[in-house]
């Protein structure tokens, strides 16, 4: 505001001078007339009565000259030797305006040419000029007018202001109490008591309590399985550690160190993928950035490290792959998890003598195809929809499975805007495919 004032102060006094001169270059103006007329009236030559000269030259900072020029005579009467410096100059009728200057001091002044009423052959220049003081002087009173009223009028703004934002952020007081009033809940603000004007931004922090909302089961659910599905076999660990410890036989104490050792491992299994399930689930703020990942080499690594398993479960595990890269756009570490998931399941269920293919494919749209066909039991008809499920596990399922692993297949999938079928394999048994969104590498 403060600038705006200065800069209101500038243009406030360059339109001041404007106006200032414009009613001093009249006054020149008729200035020049009188004297011309007075010349007329006393049929003079050129030579002005003392008391027109006192009139024009009457200034008591002595600001004001004068000068009557005789075509034929020069310089007839005058108070001093005009220097003429012809600029910014206005054609008046027969009368110029110019700007001069008189010695060092710059003036503005009129000439009117006439003809002498004294002598019919000579013609009179009369010249009338002033100092820039007066017009100067006029723009300063104005400005001095104007400025006073413009701080007062933003003295008047800033009051409006602060009261308007004072009183105005009051309507939000509801909405702070309502907020104050909670204690960890994160339900949407909704729009009862919200003022328009800031609906954006309760909206917004909507979108990020429904976000918050998500973490937060996200973890309460990680916790509640989490207690939930390590509790008994940790309890049991506890006791067959115990009994190891307490044994008197040998057999016996094997026997508990036998327990010991399956529950550690489904200990471990359980929480790791309790771990990935919510990874895979976590807001896809956090997920890992997608990066184009050729499948075609992808795969065939992931599925070497499970080629010593297969051996020795007696599964023979096999690869179809494309012959040239399939690109999608992805997470090596998910899709790692991924098919490790699938391909567990179906060396677990295709068992001993069983088979295992894992195939990769485009459809005619360019979607890439991930296939995992066993020769195992297969999912009956109406339980594959619930495949996917967490903790869902078939009544035919091997014992020491979470119920996860399908769930984790279907999360990172989903992450991949892939869609997770199962359906009954040519094997035999049952068939997981994943169909990956066309994806064209940079
Ligand atoms: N290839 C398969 N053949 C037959 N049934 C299967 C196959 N894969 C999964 N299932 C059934 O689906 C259920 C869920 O599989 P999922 O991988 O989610 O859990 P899991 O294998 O039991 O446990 P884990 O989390 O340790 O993998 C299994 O318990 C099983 O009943
Ligand atoms: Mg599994």
């Amino acid at each position: 505001m403060l600038a705006a004032v200065v800069f209101a102060a500038v243009i406030a006094y360059a339109a001041a001078l404007a106006y200032s001169n414009h009613v001093h270059d009249r006054d020149l103006e008729e200035d020049v007339r009188s004297v011309a007329k007075m010349l007329q009236d006393t049929h003079s030559t050129g030579s002005l009565p003392g008391q027109v000269k006192f009139l024009i030259e009457y200034d008591t900072a002595g600001r004001n000259y004068f000068a009557v020029e005789s075509r034929r005579h020069g310089r007839v009467s005058g108070s001093t030797q005009l220097i003429s410096r012809r600029s910014n100059v206005l054609i008046r009728g027969s009368a110029v305006l110019y700007d001069a200057q008189v010695g060092n001091v710059p003036v503005r002044a009129i000439s009117a040419t006439l003809p002498s009423p004294g002598e019919a052959s000579d013609t009179l220049t009369v010249t009338v000029a002033e100092t820039l003081h007066d017009r100067q002087a006029s723009a300063r009173e104005i400005l001095l007018l104007i400025v006073p009223i413009q701080l007062f009028l933003i003295a008047v703004l800033l009051a409006l202001v602060w009261h308007g934002v004072r009183f105005g952020l009051r309507i939000l007081d509801p909405l702070t109490q309502r907020l104050a009033a909670r204690d960890r809940e994160l339900e949407p603000i909704t729009d009862a008591d919200v003022p328009v004007e800031i609906l954006p931004l309760t909206r917004t922090i909507d979108g990020l309590f429904a976000r918050l909302r998500s973490l937060v089961q996200l973890h309460e659910r990680f916790i509640a399985d989490a207690a939930h599905q390590l509790r008994t076999p940790l309890a049991g660990l506890s006791l067959h550690a115990e009994r190891a410890a307490n044994a008197s036989r040998v057999e016996e104490r094997d026997a508990s160190l036998a327990f010991v050792q399956e529950l550690a491992g489904r200990v471990a299994r359980t929480s790791s993928q309790l771990l990935a399930l919510t990874l895979a689930e976590a807001p896809l703020g956090d997920a890992r950035a997608m990066v184009a990942v050729d499948l075609a080499s992808l795969v065939p690594g992931i599925l070497g490290q499970h080629v010593q398993r297969a051996l020795n479960d007696g599964v023979d595990l096999g690869f179809d792959g494309t012959g040239g890269p399939l690109w999608i756009s992805g997470d090596p570490n998910s899709l790692r998890e991924l098919l490790d998931n699938l391909v567990d399941n179906a060396i677990v269920y295709a068992g001993r003598g069983g088979t295992v293919t894992v195939a990769l494919g485009s459809t005619a749209s360019g979607e890439a195809c991930l296939r995992v066909d066993d020769d195992g039991p297969g999912v009956p008809s109406p339980l594959l929809d619930r495949l996917g499920e967490r903790f869902f596990r078939t009544p035919q399922a091997v014992a020491g499975g979470t119920g996860l692993g399908l769930a984790i297949v279907r999360r990172i999938a989903r992450r991949h805007g892939a869609l997770a079928a199962f359906g009954a394999s040519g094997l035999g048994g049952l068939r997981v495919e994943i169909r990956f969104p066309r994806y064209d590498p940079p």
